[in-house]
């Protein structure tokens, strides 16, 4: 089995960032020992070199490999530049055991929209372009609208031109981050899993810090939203080969957040 851990906005620096809740992850993701952990940006709050280290010193304790792309809130006030510095480049790809990840930096300096942009087109093809059991693109802005998020803002602009991009390039996965909330949609055969804020309380209604989880075992994909200190749940689980769709949660995943479901409070 691949397993590739899915942490988002953990927003060192915020008022509504809680040590605690990092601390918990970090545990948690070591006794997982997934493959990979991705994380999908807004590591920091304004893109503060304090703030970037006291990240790395977070990411430092997590013992498997971590790769990660910036969020809007890390190029802010050209934290980029520290992002290149402390974190590492803001587009890569990596192969983690037949599966082939590729990430891209959809932040743009001191706007909260997202892109990627035409010219990073051929890019992103280019790295697709090898045999692999699952390709899987990792940005930090939603590329579909993600429901209980309020008023739809800050999407990926070229969020259709994109979508057909890795589409084309046979990518069955798009991981992202940024709503806070976590969801997964299926669109085509490409799944988009947004994953929740793993460290902050900087929570739309009764959203939950959380985290995911993928596991790949033979021709199945599992999707598992996890929350610290509490349990998890399966948010989708589908076949590679056929495109069938086992389990994908839907109603549930906004009716169970609320206070009275038996899910862990903060
Ligand atoms: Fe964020
Ligand atoms: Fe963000």
């Amino acid at each position: 089995m691949v397993t590739i851990a899915h942490i988002s906005d953990p927003h060192v620096g915020s008022p509504y960032f809680v040590p605690n809740l990092m601390n918990r992850v970090i545990v948690e993701l070591n006794q997982l020992e997934p493959d990979i952990v991705v994380c999908t940006g807004d590591l920091t709050n304004e893109g503060y070199r304090n703030e970037y280290k006291n990240w790395v010193a977070y990411r430092e304790r997590i013992a498997a490999p971590i790769v990660t792309v910036p969020g809007n809130h890390d190029a802010r006030n050209v934290g980029y530049l520290h992002f290149e510095d402390l974190i590492g480049p803001r587009h890569w790809s990596m192969d983690v055991r037949g599966v082939r990840i590729v990430g891209a930096d959809s932040s743009e300096p001191d706007l909260n929209d997202g892109q990627i942009g035409r010219e990073r087109y051929d890019w992103i093809r280019e790295q697709f372009a090898v045999d692999a059991e699952l390709k899987i693109f990792a940005i930090h802005h939603h590329l579909l609208p993600v429901p209980g998020t309020g008023r739809e803002r800050s999407i990926v602009n070229d969020a259709g031109d994109l979508l057909e991009v890795l589409i084309d390039a046979g990518v069955r996965m798009v991981l992202t981050g940024h709503k806070h909330v976590p969801y997964v949609w299926r669109l085509e055969n490409i799944y988009i899993v947004n994953a929740g804020t793993c460290s902050s309380l900087r929570l739309r209604g009764y959203t939950k810090p959380c985290y995911n989880i993928v596991e790949l075992e033979g021709d199945e994909v599992k999707i598992h939203r996890k929350f610290p200190f509490g349990g998890q749940t399966v948010l989708a689980h589908f076949s590679l080969s056929s495109g069938e769709q086992y389990h994908r949660e839907l109603e549930a995943l906004m009716r169970d957040v609320r206070p009275n479901a038996s899910l862990p409070q903060e």
